[in-house]
């Protein structure tokens, strides 16, 4: 956004306009522009407004109604925070006494607004000026932020009185994702070797982010929401309060459901090797981890939970004979099971009046959309199979949700 279209957005009558806007309908969009211009407003305000109007419903899925009254950026809103999730985070900060936090790269200000909430204090910092802008407009209604603009690394933190520091660096360059914590912005380096100063340090990293860089006193956590993995938050001194190691925080069903490795298992270390399960013969049901139980090495303790075993050796399926209600897996019922061919496969289904098959994948590189095309079902019913190794020989298990 060019500075004079965000000073246009975020003055009265820019303001006034987005309030008066119908909410946003993609083919309504060019009627709505026509009518704003023919009545005078200009061109300009009216794309950004427009765009903006565009941005709030996108919104809605990270901010849920607040959207409506929040500035944003395509890249800002990609790179937020949903509020759920940022609502934990602010949660360790507010359990921890933290009087003051500093937001460094505070973005759009997801997770200032959700510490804001908690009647914590916290000093935003951005570094991007139009973002800086945004944020200190997104932040109004909430009288203890702040927001300043600069570079996060520059500030005092001492000076400032700040006694707890939340960081989210930028993890996208132009358009790019950026995989080597090294090349975030700030570098994950200079974030880390902030908790010398204060010891009450949250992060927000990729959660691709390996083992090997976790530092051995971080607590590391793996969130997903609804079956899909957001972030890894590495936590240290009072915000750690379960102390180091990795866990895996489900947000699923409207609750909230952790899971850490078992007390004599390793549970301590953050950059320990994901535990090796025990492998069984398949069993009456078939579990699915989530993702976030995958990246956090906890496949295995899953198991012991469910009273399961692994299909294969690191392969993140699991089998047991009982059916054991959880949200750390999606459940199925096994129905068959064979040695994976085109011909068998395609044998049983068109025997079974199959027409419609979701493919499930592990461990094999068998590409769905390939398969799908050659086994050229035409039945009238549907079917789920899992292609996967069963000890070690490449399978297909026929399946139901359980
Ligand atoms: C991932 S976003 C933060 C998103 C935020 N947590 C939210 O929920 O809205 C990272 C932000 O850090 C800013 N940034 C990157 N390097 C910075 C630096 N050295 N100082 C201040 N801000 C920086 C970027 O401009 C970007 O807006």
């Amino acid at each position: 956004m060019d500075p004079a279209s965000l000073a246009q957005l975020l003055s009265p009558q820019g303001r006034a306009l987005l309030a008066e806007l119908p909410p946003y309908v993609a083919e309504e969009s060019l009627r709505v522009s026509t009518r704003l211009r023919e009545r005078g407003v200009d061109a300009g305000l009216v794309a950004a407004a427009l765009t903006q109007s565009r941005l709030r419903e996108r919104a809605r899925a990270k901010f849920g109604e607040r959207a409506g009254r929040m500035f944003f950026t395509v890249a800002g809103l990609e790179q937020a925070t949903r509020q759920v999730v940022a609502a934990h985070h602010a949660r360790r900060y507010a359990g921890a006494g933290s009087r003051l936090v500093a937001d460094l790269g505070c973005g759009l200000g997801g997770d200032t607004i959700a510490l804001s909430e908690l009647g914590v204090a916290v000093l935003a910092v951005e570094a991007d000026p139009v973002t800086a802008a945004l944020a200190e407009a997104n932040l109004r209604e909430l009288p203890t932020a702040s927001v300043r603009r600069g570079d996060a690394l520059a500030l005092d933190l001492a000076a400032e009185g700040v006694d707890a520091v939340f960081a989210d660096p930028a993890r996208r360059a132009g358009g790019r994702r950026i995989f080597d914590p090294t090349a975030y912005s700030p570098p994950l380096d200079a974030v880390l070797a902030l908790r010398a100063r204060v010891p009450a340090l949250g992060v927000k990293v990729a959660p691709g982010v390996p083992y090997s860089a976790l530092p051995p006193d971080a607590r590391a956590q793996w969130v997903s929401v609804d079956g899909d993995v957001v972030e890894a938050g590495l936590w240290f001194g009072p915000l750690a309060a379960e102390g180091p190691g990795r866990s895996a925080l489900v947000l699923a069903g409207g609750g909230a459901h952790v899971l850490t490795e078992a007390d004599d298992a390793g549970a301590g270390r953050p950059d320990a090797p994901a535990r090796a399960g025990e492998v069984r013969p398949v069993g009456a049901y078939l579990y699915e981890p989530d993702g976030a139980v995958i990246r956090a090495g906890l496949v295995a303790r899953a198991a012991e939970l469910l009273g399961a075993g692994l299909l294969s050796e690191d392969i993140a399926y699991l089998t047991g004979d009982t059916l054991v209600a959880t949200r750390f897996a999606t459940a199925y019922r096994v129905l068959d099971c064979f040695p994976f061919g085109l011909k068998p496969l395609r044998a049983y289904l068109r025997a079974r009046d199959v027409g419609v098959v979701t493919i499930k994948k592990r461990g094999t590189a068998v590409e769905p959309e390939q398969l799908r095309r050659q086994l050229g079902l035409r039945g009238t019913r549907a079917a789920t199979i899992v292609l996967t190794r069963v000890a070690g020989r490449q399978s297909v298990l026929v399946v139901e949700p359980a």
